[in-house]
């Protein structure tokens, strides 16, 4: 999650306020990628002496919100803001906290010095599984717990043992990829190359845009191999060119997507794997160690046609649809560093719990509290947190929680979940529960929100940010995060072992699952073409699935403006049968768990009203389709986490009616009052400061 901005303005003057402002707003455009900290490294004060070296770099990183960042620049009584930078290039960098917690140390850029005087800053996102033997090698003082941090201190060790000065910036950070194993995007700043740029990227994404009011000399940059070859059979007239930039006046950007670029400019380059670009003079090049077979030569500066919005939803047509295809990934994110797989080590570990496990283990009840889809969340996971946690679980709506004015007490331990962190019923809630004494723990996507500040103790949910206005991929990281709790509730539970063996092996599964599931997609969208002209759509399941019910109805009403219903199968004999006819779909969720046999009574019931069932099922699961007007199969997976599958067939199916009526799910607002980005088709409050009525 972590994310790269970098700009160098090469015979542009800038002030250091406009260089700052560039930078905010460079890391601002990457913020829904999710971050937890955020750091900029810019050149401090120039010397007046003629050694370039005494030039020193200044290095600000905060916790929390670019914002805070932003407000922290302007706090630097040394840096002028109105000194014009000529030549200047400076990085900016968000950080997901991985190794470490979200610090100001372990924030970055990371540098290779404590001194300012003699710094190498450099940028990493991406998993680095190894660097090579490099704390070994290094005699040099580390002072985050980050990853990262081998990398600066590797390049001085380089740069300390040199064969002799002429060595290149370039050089160097060849000799650093080289030791390192993994993936990972990278950008170099040194006071010893005052105004050059380094950056090279390897599994993770790196975008270089170029801008210059005179026309670029080449469209085309031939790599440089180390050999010395440089490819040069290109046909275009320009084949001599190796470089973009000719020593006049041009700008760099550097970011890991577009996305942070295209307010500056349209032309950009995409860097290959182990490409290192570099920029020196006002002109930059492409290095690489070696030619290997079928590698393009060549690097072109493409012309993005895109807008802003469009390059942030990639390929997808709306945010909804992006995020509900990110839920392999999302879902990973949420266990990143918590669950160990080790078939000898059954660990979970929720950071922001653990110093308060003991307590919540002597607590009475737990409580849920969430609003919409993050109620869902806790009724989809209170079964499985009962029989982990052997304690009894309350889930509560927190507005009806409120108006009931519900006893609680000092041993209540209460859980507040919330995508935003920001829902008012649900503070409310909080605050409520605070003040009788209970612990108080957050649950929440929202990195410095209001919940997460507010609550004892809390579980970042990292599912990256969520824009569309319909919660999808926060409702399966909600999910497995309280699953995790569960599972951590029980480690030394001698009984539940195997239990909680079953459901780790099931989470290590669920990204390729969840990927067989989006797969349906075509199947789903063919069926929601034929129900989007009904008026109203059932969706029934019990057990574990009830949940998905909720949540599958809640989905359809809101993105879809039908009316949708979820009902729990064991009700259906005490009223809702009455709505089943030949005319109303009805969407049952059946899979191979205990509830097995009382949702085929369900069926039969819905069957002999002469209802046309829609089966969400296991695969192969013969018995039913035979009784089904249509299926969905999904792949089966431990019965607690089954409602993370069978809800996304319904997410889709939501957003594919919503289309076919003519909804545009993508439309985008954001709010006057607060500048939340939203998703909505008609007036809305919005989620954030509930002040806002809009109307299209
Ligand atoms: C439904 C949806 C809402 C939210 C609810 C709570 O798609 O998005 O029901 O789940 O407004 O919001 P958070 O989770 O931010 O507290």
């Amino acid at each position: 999650m972590q994310r790269i901005f970098a700009y160098l303005n090469y015979r542009v003057p800038r002030t250091r306020k406009e260089i700052f402002e560039t930078l905010v707003k460079g890391l601002q455009r990457l913020e829904y990628r999710g971050y937890d900290s955020a750091g900029i490294a810019v050149d401090g004060p120039s010397k007046t002496t003629s050694d370039q070296n005494n030039n020193s770099i200044c290095l600000i990183k905060k916790t929390g919100k670019v914002k805070a960042l932003d407000e922290e620049l302007y706090k630097k009584d040394s840096l002028n803001l109105d000194e014009e930078l000529c030549t200047h290039f400076g990085i900016a960098h968000t950080r997901w906290a991985t190794h470490g917690e979200p610090s100001a140390l372990n924030s970055h850029p990371q540098r290779s010095d404590k001194d300012n005087g003699k710094i190498y800053s450099q940028s990493i996102y991406g998993i680095l599984i190894e660097s090579k033997s490099l704390k070994n090698k290094s005699m040099y003082h580390f002072e985050s717990e980050t990853d990262t941090e081998v990398i600066p201190k590797l390049i001085k060790y380089i740069y300390d043992n040199r064969e002799n000065d002429s060595i290149t910036f370039s050089k160097l950070v060849e000799r650093v990829i080289k030791q390192l194993e993994g993936a990972f995007a990278l950008v170099f700043k040194s006071r010893h190359f005052p105004g050059e740029a380094v950056a090279t990227r390897r599994g993770s994404p790196m975008v270089i845009g170029v801008r210059s009011e005179h026309e670029l000399l080449t469209e085309h940059i031939p790599v440089q191999y180390n050999s010395g070859e440089l490819y040069s059979s290109f046909t275009d007239s320009s084949s001599n060119i190796n470089s973009v930039g000719d020593g006049r006046a041009v700008e760099f950007y550097f970011a890991s997507d577009a996305s942070a670029i295209i307010e500056h400019t349209n032309k950009v380059l995409y860097m290959e794997d182990d490409d290192i670009a570099v920029v020196t003079g006002g002109k930059l090049s492409i290095h690489r160690m070696n030619r290997q077979a079928g590698e393009d030569p060549v690097r072109a500066i493409m012309t993005l046609q895109m807008e802003l919005q469009q390059i942030m939803k990639g390929n997808f047509d709306a945010f909804m649809q992006k995020e509900i295809f990110e839920q392999p990934e999302s879902v990973v994110n949420t266990m990143r560093g918590r669950l160990t797989f080790l078939p000898s080590v059954l660990s979970v570990v929720l950071g922001g719990l653990k110093d308060h496990l003991k307590e919540i283990k002597r607590c009475r009840r737990l409580i849920m509290i969430g609003c919409g889809t993050s109620f869902h969340a806790a009724v989809a996971t209170r079964q499985i947190l009962e029989e982990l946690t052997e304690l009894p679980v309350m889930v509560e709506l927190a507005s009806d929680f409120l108006d009931r004015i519900t006893p609680v007490f000092r041993d209540d331990v209460c859980f507040f979940i919330s995508q935003s962190g920001e829902t008012a019923d649900t503070l409310m809630a909080l605050r409520y529960c605070k003040d009788r004494g209970a612990l108080t723990v957050g649950v929440t996507n929202t990195v410095g929100s209001s919940i997460c500040r507010e609550t004892d103790c809390g579980v970042h949910i990292n599912a990256g940010p969520e824009i569309g206005v319909a919660s999808t991929k926060a409702y399966t990281s909600q999910f497995v995060s309280l699953i995790m709790f569960g599972l951590m509730m029980s480690e030394d539970r001698l009984s539940l072992q195997k239990r909680r063996e079953e459901i780790i092996n099931s989470l290590k599964m669920l990204p390729e699952l969840i990927k067989k599931v989006l797969s349906l997609d075509e199947k789903i969208k063919a069926i929601a073409n034929e129900l989007y002209q009904q008026r109203s759509l059932l969706v029934m399941g019990r057990g574990f699935n009830y949940a998905t019910c909720l949540e599958g109805a809640l989905k359809i009403k809101e993105i879809t403006y039908m009316h949708s219903e979820g009902i729990l199968a064991g009700e259906l004999k005490h009223g809702p049968l009455a709505l089943v006819d030949k005319h109303m779909p009805v969407i049952m969720i059946i899979m191979r768990d205990a509830c097995y046999t009382k949702c085929q009574n369900a069926l039969q019931q819905v069957t002999a009203r002469s209802g046309r069932p829609i089966i969400i099922c296991c695969q192969d699961d013969t018995e039913l389709t035979k009784n089904a007007y249509q299926t969905i199969e999904l792949p089966q997976t431990v019965d607690c986490l089954q409602g993370i599958l069978s809800v996304i067939p319904l997410q889709l199916m939501s957003f594919h009616l919503a289309v076919l009526r003519g909804y545009d799910v993508s439309i985008q607002h954001n709010c006057s009052s607060c500048s939340l980005l939203t998703t909505v088709q008609t007036d809305f409050i919005c989620q954030n400061c509930e002040l806002f009525i809009y109307s299209p």
